[in-house]
């Protein structure tokens, strides 16, 4: 269950994986797109997960509709806009919603930077309208390689006071993170927090290189970290925050049934992990559900949801007084 007594986050939500799928078909028509169907219900298999997808790679071409129809920037800034209004109907106090602008930007060869600058546009009237709190994490998507990451980083950098953090998603197995060290000197040069998406496709060196030679301060999925005892130890030690995806990590076939996900051994080794959705409309959750019936079925105890919801407020890339603004 979720405790009304304290905030409730979402670290974890990637607004390019959260597009609804009436906005799919609507702007599918504005754009004139040959989508592969032209009615919700006939859509929702290409844009949703059905079963689970044999890899990371196949989970993520769902994210694919979603992204081909930003035909403009008006486009883009509508999509992070209904996010907020997601994040708010998700019952959701605080969010950080991270999004590629890269990946957004691609299909219509549309400004990099104008789609950072149309998703803090879209994000900050939907705070507004919405009445919700809301933070914006730029992501590198590594599939497109290490060029078109500093294109994308340049972006995001341009707009940096309007962002908390740069993440690296994307094909974790394919581009591994040693080939993006300059990227990430660049970002915490430029005053910003570093997560990234590590031991989820790939293993436990995969993080130990995000957290040593990235200098990530939160990791995302971060499921392979039972492997590796040290590096249990290390993440306890040193509060290296976990952003646990129980659903996402079915559906990408990171781990084969909630009953055998690592979040319970995390939370009983002391370790800061949280509950996030990732993105919740290609998975066809939202958070509450991750509270209510995924964590369960990971076998945490009621007192250990309430602990990972106290680290999601923890782990939260806010200032004290922020935090306490929440409660
Ligand atoms: N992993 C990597 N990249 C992503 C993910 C993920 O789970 N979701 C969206 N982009
Ligand atoms: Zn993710």
């Amino acid at each position: 269950m979720i405790s009304k007594h304290l905030p409730l986050t979402d670290l974890h939500r990637h607004l390019d994986g959260n597009i609804r799928i009436q906005t799919i078909l609507e702007l599918g028509q504005q754009f004139g797109m040959a989508l592969p169907a032209n009615d919700l219900e006939s859509l929702r298999p290409h844009v949703q997960i059905v079963e689970a997808e044999p890899s990371l790679v196949a989970f993520l071409s769902k994210l694919d509709w979603g992204v081909a129809v930003l035909g403009d920037l008006e486009a883009c800034r509508r999509v992070a806009y209904e996010n907020v209004e997601d994040a708010l109907n998700a019952r959701i106090d605080y969010a950080e919603l991270r999004f590629s602008p890269y990946y957004m930007a691609m299909k219509h060869q549309l400004p990099v930077a104008g789609v950072v600058e149309a998703v803090v546009d879209g994000v900050r009237a939907g705070c507004r309208d919405f009445g919700i709190k809301a933070n914006l994490i730029g992501i590198m998507s590594r599939t497109f390689g290490t060029q078109a990451c500093q294109q994308e980083l340049d972006a995001l950098l341009s707009q940096k006071d309007h962002l908390i953090a740069v993440d690296l998603a994307g094909d974790e197995l394919g581009q591994p993170g040693n080939q993006f060290v300059g990227h990430f000197k660049q970002v915490r040069d430029a005053g910003l927090q570093v997560t990234v998406h590590a031991g989820e496709a790939a293993g436990p060196e995969s993080m130990w290189q995000a957290i040593q030679e990235l200098g990530a301060v939160r990791i995302g999925h971060g499921v392979k970290a039972v492997e590796d005892a040290r590096l249990m130890d290390y993440l306890a030690e040193h509060k290296i925050g976990i952003e646990s995806c129980l659903t996402s990590n079915i559906q990408t076939s990171t781990v084969a049934s909630l009953a055998g996900h690592p979040l319970k051994q995390f939370l009983d080794h002391g370790i800061l992990a949280c509950l996030n959705t990732d993105d919740p409309a290609v998975e066809g959750i939202e958070l509450p559900y991750e509270y209510e019936v995924a964590a369960p079925k990971a076998g945490l105890t009621q007192e250990q949801i309430r602990q990972a919801q106290i680290n999601g407020l923890e782990l939260a890339f806010l200032s004290d007084s922020e935090k306490k603004e929440l409660r």
